[in-house]
């Protein structure tokens, strides 16, 4: 379980200075949010943290080793899901350990397995056009988990989703990584979501972006939709959203 620690991240797009001094420590095993304003900063730090991106001041590790320019070290599920509309869903799902190196033999015999799990039993021929939004964002996620990597890092993965089949997804997510030791750096800008989710949450700053709060979340997990109405969790919520100045 890779800890992933960055430190001093700053960077400009032309004369667009985006991040700003950066800093953030996900120990190994743990489940930590960012959210942020819209255009702040964030899918930014994670494609640096991704390794598709080279950072103009600071550095970006996860188990030590730097990833600037190594896109292997994490597993990324981009904000835009990027299915690619002539595969089947088998074949989507496989990608990302194709690409990380597996076998395709031996991928379709992991992504068979989890099938089920990820509510896509029986639709292993379909085509994406044919999915709900829900099914997508499961296939996605699908095939993030099935990378070599096991740091994910996920942007907005529920974004799109309308609220009921987003509250769905929370409680799915929960258990699937019940069962695993998975560290996960997740972007949001729904301040519910990332409290339900995290261990840990990180407030963006509008752009430049900087962290200008670090809230530890210690509810016990899983946690059901109805954990937000306790009074703990309100609290916190107001103080992320006081961070957030909303
Ligand atoms: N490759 C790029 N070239 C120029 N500007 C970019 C590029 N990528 C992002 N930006 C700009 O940087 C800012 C932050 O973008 P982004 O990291 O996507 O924000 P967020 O994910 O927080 O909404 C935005 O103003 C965006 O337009
Ligand atoms: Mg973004």
């Amino acid at each position: 379980m890779s800890t992933i620690d960055v430190r001093g991240l700053g960077h400009t797009f032309g004369d667009l200075r985006v991040l700003k001094d950066v800093s953030l420590q996900a120990p190994g095993g743990t489940f930590a949010s960012i959210v942020g304003p819209s255009a702040c900063g964030k899918s930014t730090l994670l494609r640096v943290l991704a390794g598709l991106l080279v950072p103009d001041e600071g550095t970006a590790e996860v188990g030590g080793v730097s990833t600037v320019s190594r896109p292997g070290l994490v597993s990324y599920m981009p904000q835009k899901d990027l299915l690619l509309p002539w595969r089947r869903v088998l074949g989507n799902a496989t990608l990302g350990a194709e690409v990380g190196g597996i076998k395709r033999a031996e991928a379709k015999r992991q992504a068979g397995a989890l099938m089920e799990r990820f509510g896509l039993a029986g639709f292993e021929r379909a085509w994406p056009s044919q999915l709900s939004g829900g099914m997508r964002q499961r296939l996605a996620l699908l095939r993030t988990f099935l990378a070599p990597a096991k740091t994910m890092l996920l942007d907005e993965p529920f974004g799109a989703l309308d609220a009921i089949t987003r509250r769905e997804m929370h409680g799915w997510l929960q258990s699937v990584l019940g069962a695993e030791q998975r560290t996960v750096l997740f972007i949001t800008h729904d301040v519910e979501e990332a409290l339900l989710l995290s261990d840990r949450v990180y407030v963006m700053s509008p752009r430049p972006g900087r962290i200008i709060a670090d809230v530890p979340v210690t509810f016990p997990k899983p946690r059901p939709s109805g954990a937000v109405l306790a009074p703990e969790f309100i609290r916190l919520k107001a103080e992320l959203l006081g961070a957030l100045g909303g």
